[in-house]
């Protein structure tokens, strides 16, 4: 069963997505960043297993296949999207990439990472290198997105009124959202992560909003996606 807690003008539900879904109104834009499925793979190539639960065989429960189905479905419930990983999900030809240039060179892990979206815009990158991430504190979450380059993509996308993430993880998205005063729902399936989330969240509330929108912003319209 769902646990639905309201931080402010966040709504943040402990449970699976698709159970949850199903009960919430249509929302501006999606903005999540859905497993891969590359655990398996990064484990084979002796990635560290030092996160979360596991199975048998060392990858990261979380991780162990992309997220297809629950993808789908949370597309439904927006008018406009962001799906970081974009690639590993066989989604339709698009106009618009969003990009993160890491900057760091020759190392193990990815340079870039791509979001697919439903944006009517050129292409966009943003730089910023992965070890600005220490600057940020405390990790809480192996694959934990920056929140400057969600805060980024709200730019990107003209600062919808409502935000819903799927796949909160640690909530940098919901972090973002509350400095820049947007509504936010999020959904996160483990606990440890969605505790980390409503921890973050309700800090970066407690400290106000830094960048208010100057986009003009729109209401969200049933059945455009
Ligand atoms: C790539 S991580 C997101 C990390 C996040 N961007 C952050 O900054 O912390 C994907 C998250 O989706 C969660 N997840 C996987 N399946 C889910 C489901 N069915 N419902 C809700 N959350 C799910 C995993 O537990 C994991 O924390």
């Amino acid at each position: 069963m769902a646990e639905k807690v309201v931080i402010g003008n966040a709504e943040l539900w402990h449970g699976d997505c698709r159970e949850v879904l199903p009960m919430l109104p249509k929302h501006d834009l999606l903005l999540i960043d859905p497993p891969y499925g590359l655990g398996e793979t990064l484990h084979k190539a002796g990635g560290s297993s030092r996160w979360g639960k596991h199975y048998d065989d060392g990858v990261p429960e979380w991780d162990h296949k992309p997220a297809y189905s629950r993808v789908l479905q949370s597309l439904e419930c927006a008018r406009d999207a962001i799906v970081w990983g974009g690639q590993f999900y066989g989604l339709p030809g698009n106009r618009c990439m969003l990009t993160w240039n890491k900057i760091i060179r020759n190392w193990s892990s990815s340079e870039a990472e791509h979001a697919w979206t439903t944006l009517d815009k050129p292409n966009r990158v943003f730089d910023y290198s992965h070890g600005q991430l220490a600057t940020e504190g405390k990790h809480y979450h192996p694959t934990q997105k920056p929140v400057p380059l969600m805060a980024w993509c709200l730019d990107e996308a003209k600062y919808p009124l409502t935000v819903l993430d799927s796949f909160m993880g640690s909530g940098s998205t919901g972090v973002a959202c509350a400095q820049l005063g947007l509504a936010f729902t999020g959904i996160e399936v483990d606990r440890r992560y969605f505790d980390a989330a409503c921890e973050r969240i309700s800090r970066a509330q407690a400290q106000g909003t830094l960048l208010p929108p100057e986009e003009p912003r729109q209401p969200a319209q049933e059945g455009l996606l």
